[in-house]
């Protein structure tokens, strides 16, 4: 199968990268992401413009026998000096997409501005949608908060961006961002993150499995699934054809890749997933959804992406 797509200057030989946040805050395991095989393209940490320790352990918490997850990280990372190091690396195997983010207005226009001072040409992400900062609520729920940052980065910033959001759950809110997206020259909506601010309980003790926001944080693994299915679709359907788009959640097997395409998403991102397999689940997910398509007879992309059937 030719997986060939382009987002922007960017051109992918494979459909999956890992999710940001996941598998990728140092440099060794963004070497591991770029080695493994069946790659589109290696997410950097959500950088800020500073080095983050992030929450109190415990974080994060795995349920492998059901695939789920959650999280109340905090953003950790190395700071934004790091990851740009990394990116401009001559000597890099596949693609790169810079994720920012920022706890204020101001912290993600002077990262961005930082980036398009910087000597990278490639894809960078807005994270608009991290659940896990006490305190700071997800952006990209506040639409005219939104709009805000994205007219002011597009005064200045003209290399490809994409957009992190979060899940939304109501078609009215589809409408409202979707229409606010348009507006703008972006290379690509990602979507969702983590579902924010589930809470899970350990039977054996009653209590929360995290320390953080008393045990509150972002969900992820198959329990996400038809969340993210239907943020991509109606996302798909709603943003100018020239926006691509990036599915992520609940992507466990060859199926759910073939379901994210069905949707609309051009390149599909591993999160939970890869956090409890390592970086070898993108060959096992490509092998599965070969055999998908050769059972089904599909012989191009085309075929499948977009083409979800309703009665
Ligand atoms: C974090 C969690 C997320 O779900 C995300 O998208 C970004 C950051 C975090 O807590 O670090």
């Amino acid at each position: 199968m030719d997986y060939t797509t382009k987002i922007a200057n960017t051109t992918f030989d494979h459909l999956f990268i890992n999710a940001a946040g996941v598998y990728c805050q140092t440099a060794e395991q963004l070497d591991q992401i770029q080695e493994a095989e069946a790659v589109a393209a290696v997410m950097t940490k959500s950088a800020t413009a500073e080095l983050r320790l992030g929450n109190q352990e415990p974080r994060y918490a795995a349920f492998p026998d059901q695939h789920n997850t959650i999280n109340s990280m905090g953003l950790p990372n190395l700071g934004l000096d790091y990851y740009l190091n990394y990116v401009l690396k001559s000597h890099l195997k596949r693609p790169t997409i810079f994720s920012v983010v920022g706890l204020s207005q101001t912290e993600i226009v002077a990262n961005l501005k930082k980036l398009q001072a910087s000597n990278y040409t490639g894809l960078a992400e807005l994270n608009l949608s991290c659940p896990n900062v006490p305190g700071e609520p997800q952006i990209a729920y506040d639409f005219q908060t939104t709009d805000e940052i994205l007219k002011q980065v597009f005064a200045f910033y003209d290399k490809p961006l994409g957009i992190k959001l979060p899940p939304y759950f109501d078609l009215a809110h589809f409408d409202q961002i979707a229409k606010i997206l348009n507006r703008y020259p972006l290379a690509y909506v990602n979507s969702i993150n983590s579902v924010g601010n589930g809470l899970v309980i350990d039977p054996k003790t009653d209590k929360v499995v995290m320390r953080p926001k008393d045990g509150f944080g972002g969900l992820g693994g198959a329990q996400i699934k038809a969340t993210a299915l239907a943020n991509v679709r109606a996302l798909r359907l709603r943003l100018r054809p020239e926006i691509k788009m990036i599915g992520t959640g609940g992507v466990t097997c060859g199926r759910d890749v073939f379901d994210h395409l069905l949707c609309g998403a051009d390149l599909v991102s591993v999160g939970s997933q890869l956090a409890i397999e390592g970086p070898t689940v993108f060959a096992r997910l490509e092998k599965e959804l070969e055999a998908i398509f050769t059972e089904k007879q599909i012989t191009s992309l085309d075929q499948v992406c977009g083409k979800l059937k309703i009665f």
